[in-house]
């Protein structure tokens, strides 16, 4: 039997390069090793507030958008976190393990936590959430970008309290990043993770951005006072333009040092737009002829939960039983 994958999206904002080159794009890659479970994890986008109409609608697009980048559901499946109550069944379990102060020292949380005026309940519990997720379906590989490293290394701790506690029930997840692209910076601001809730015009180049708005945000990219490309002083923004054309190009590190040293930042900028308009071409007219089929996204998202609810059923079912709660015989 294949070893299982799971990982997820939040759908908020609009995904932009660096959850592709962070996430999706390896998504697309490994479907075809492993048995692969992605999910869009509507639960953890309403630990802030969303606005109900736009978020069903998010939803949709977020569907769309990861088979268009080329989830196969004829080889994975594609699901709405709560289309499938075990994810919430299973956190609750988890949470009664979890020490709050394991959830206190997440970076994540520190962030999030400190930009509300009041701390809602979620945003604690979001990581014990992620955990559920991942561990429910015994996943093995969990490809995310650098930021998720600290929630899948707490799953893992959690799993193992549980197993300890109450006897092997769990399996140890595993993180797995791009070799390239685990942290996409923001155009404007290299010193800060590319973000989908960063309203601004220069920060994030978004999956469906025209070809004329790509160009425009990535010449206005923050660099440095260095004229060109220098190896031995790369400024952040520099280097985050180097590391997104590698990404996409998958070029190696000596190649990408034989074209790109002395290059003018100019020279550098128009590359790097180019690689980044042709690789989201196909994306973006595959995206639109998904969405022109009226039934295709949902059908998708109803088999694939209809598949894969008896693995999280049954995982619930063991936890039930190794905590001693009630099951009915
Ligand atoms: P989110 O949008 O927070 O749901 O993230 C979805 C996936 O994209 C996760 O695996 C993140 O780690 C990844 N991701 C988000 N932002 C970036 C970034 N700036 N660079 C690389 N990966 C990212
Ligand atoms: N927290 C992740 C993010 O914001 C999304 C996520 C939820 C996830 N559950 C997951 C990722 C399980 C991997 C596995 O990016």
């Amino acid at each position: 039997m294949k070893a299982r994958v799971f990982s997820g999206i939040q759908p908020t904002g609009s995904p932009h390069i660096g959850n592709y080159l962070g996430a999706l794009k390896n998504w697309a890659k490994i479907q075809y090793d492993y048995e692969s479970i992605y999910c869009i994890v509507d639960l953890h986008a309403i630990t802030l507030y969303q606005d109900p109409k736009e978020l069903r609608q998010k939803i949709q697009e977020l569907a769309g958008m990861l088979l268009a980048i080329g989830i196969d559901p004829a080889h994975s499946s594609l699901v709405v976190q709560s289309a499938i109550p075990a994810h919430v069944e299973l956190a609750w379990m988890l949470t009664c393990v979890t020490p709050v102060g394991w959830l206190e020292r997440m970076t994540q949380y520190k962030a999030k936590s400190a930009a509300q005026e009041t701390i809602g309940d979620g945003i604690l519990q979001y990581p014990v959430l992620m955990a559920a997720d991942i561990l429910l379906y015994d996943a093995k590989v969990v490809p995310v970008g650098d930021d998720q490293t600290q929630h899948v290394e707490l799953t893992r701790d959690i799993a193992q309290r549980f197993n300890s506690l109450y006897g092997e029930t769990f399996v140890m997840p595993e993180t797995r990043l791009p070799s390239v692209g685990a942290r996409i910076m923001g155009l404007d601001e290299p010193e800060k993770k590319m973000s989908k809730s960063v309203i601004g015009s220069g920060h994030a180049v978004s999956l469906l951005d025209p070809p004329d708005l790509i160009r425009k945000k990535v010449l206005r990219a923050t660099t440095d006072s260095n004229p060109a490309v220098d190896f031995d002083r790369l400024g952040p923004g520099v280097a985050n333009l180097l590391t997104i054309f590698q990404a996409f190009s998958e070029w190696s590190d000596a190649r990408v040092r034989q074209h790109f040293a002395g290059m003018r930042y100019g020279e550098l900028k128009k590359q790097v737009a180019d690689v980044i308009v042709a690789a989201l071409e196909p994306i973006q007219k595959r995206y639109h002829e998904i969405m022109d089929e009226a039934t295709y996204v949902a059908r998708v998202l109803e088999e694939s939960a209809r598949r894969i609810t008896p693995i999280a059923n049954a995982t619930v079912e063991k936890a039930k039983r190794a905590m001693g709660l009630y099951t009915p015989d």
